[in-house]
């Protein structure tokens, strides 16, 4: 925890109590299925004209997607146009795991992308066109429709393979923090593209960095855009971190209230955080806060090196207690995520 973050986080909680019980009472209602239907009434401010036709045009253009005979490669393909949401919504996330693992295979990840088209992408890409010596292919799932990384190598080879050369160091043989850590490149791109979705609409800006490891997107943020409010999270205290909460029993709102109240402090701002009719998600929305939720979640079950000890041979289902433990982490995580593209599609 940083040297600044005395509050400890009973004293946080306490001052939240009846709040952060509510927030966890929504969303066990949403783990059962209370979630608003797509395209109901929003309480968003309505999506000008201009921003609509900039969404539309951007509907119709072209996107990456993978080809149907599941190898690495990608075809040019047309995106739907389809019905995308309120344009001055604040509430983005962006997952990352191994695009050969299998998080992406869960079944709450791909109703997540189903459900919400046009508004959930899938965007892969690998670190070796990032300046990595090692190719580590990469997926994001976010809702950042202009974030288009390069494809992943070696269907669209990068500067190396072009140049005849092998992948150097492999990702396997490097140190833990190096193999983690996300090429600054890709950082860029990223919050590039959010910037470019909630740039003209936010005030301010929050990114949760929710499992932030050894701190290259919290590092990278900090420097490049010093206006960003960055609140990291990890178990493990190997950075400048503001929690270290166990993401298997915390909930991604429990990190939102605390960033919230770790950023905006007065006494004003925090009595209306705790008591935002809305949530905590309501106090964001009218302070025009926007929120970038980053999750580089674990691979250690769902990466191809893991696959052979916690899945069932060439599926996803679990069969240590560890995945179970897993696959339950991150349905909580995409149940929150559900609740908050929901809140104002
Ligand atoms: C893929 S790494 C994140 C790497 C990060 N993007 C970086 O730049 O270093 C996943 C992280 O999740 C953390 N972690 C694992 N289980 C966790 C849990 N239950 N709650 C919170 N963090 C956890 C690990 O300590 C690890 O740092
Ligand atoms: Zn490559």
């Amino acid at each position: 925890m940083s040297d600044d973050e005395t509050d400890p986080l009973q004293q946080i909680l306490a001052k939240h109590e009846t709040f952060h019980a509510r927030l966890l009472r929504e969303e066990a209602s949403t783990l059962e299925g209370k979630k608003r239907k797509h395209g109901s009434s929003s309480k968003c401010t309505p999506i000008s004209m201009h921003r609509k036709v900039e969404q539309e045009r951007d509907n119709e253009e072209v996107e990456q997607v993978e080809e149907k005979n599941g190898n690495d490669g990608f075809r040019q393909k047309k995106r739907r146009s389809l019905p995308s949401r309120d344009e001055t919504h604040l509430f983005d996330f962006s997952i990352e795991n191994p695009f050969d693992g299998k998080l992406k295979d869960l079944a709450c990840v791909r109703s997540l992308i189903a459900d919400f088209p046009n508004v959930v992408f899938e965007t892969p890409t690998s670190y070796c066109h990032y300046g990595y010596p090692y190719q580590k292919r990469t997926v994001f799932i976010t809702t950042l429709p202009t974030f288009r990384p390069t494809p992943p190598c070696p269907k669209r080879p990068c500067a190396a393979r072009q140049n005849g050369f092998k992948h150097g160091q492999q990702a396997a043989r490097s140190s833990s923090a190096q193999k983690n850590s996300i090429p600054n490149g890709l950082v860029d791109e990223l919050v590039d593209a959010w910037m470019r979705r909630v740039g003209k609409t936010a005030l301010q800006f929050l990114i949760v960095d929710v499992f932030s490891g050894w701190g290259s997107v919290s590092s990278r943020i900090q420097t490049r855009h010093p206006r960003v409010h960055v609140f990291s999270n990890d178990i493990v205290d190997r950075s400048n971190i503001n929690m270290t909460l166990d993401m298997r029993t915390f909930s991604l709102g429990s990190l939102l209230i605390l960033a919230a109240s770790r950023f905006w402090t007065d006494e004003d701002d925090l009595r209306r955080q705790s008591e935002h009719p809305d949530g905590i998600l309501g106090w964001l929305r009218d302070e025009k806060i926007a929120v970038l939720l980053h999750i580089s979640t674990p691979c250690e079950t769902y990466s191809t090196n893991a696959l052979a000890r916690h899945r069932k041979r060439g599926t996803v289902e679990p069969k240590t207690q560890e995945a179970v433990t897993a696959d339950a982490m991150n349905e909580r995580i995409v149940a929150y995520l559900r609740r908050g593209l929901n809140f104002c599609v």
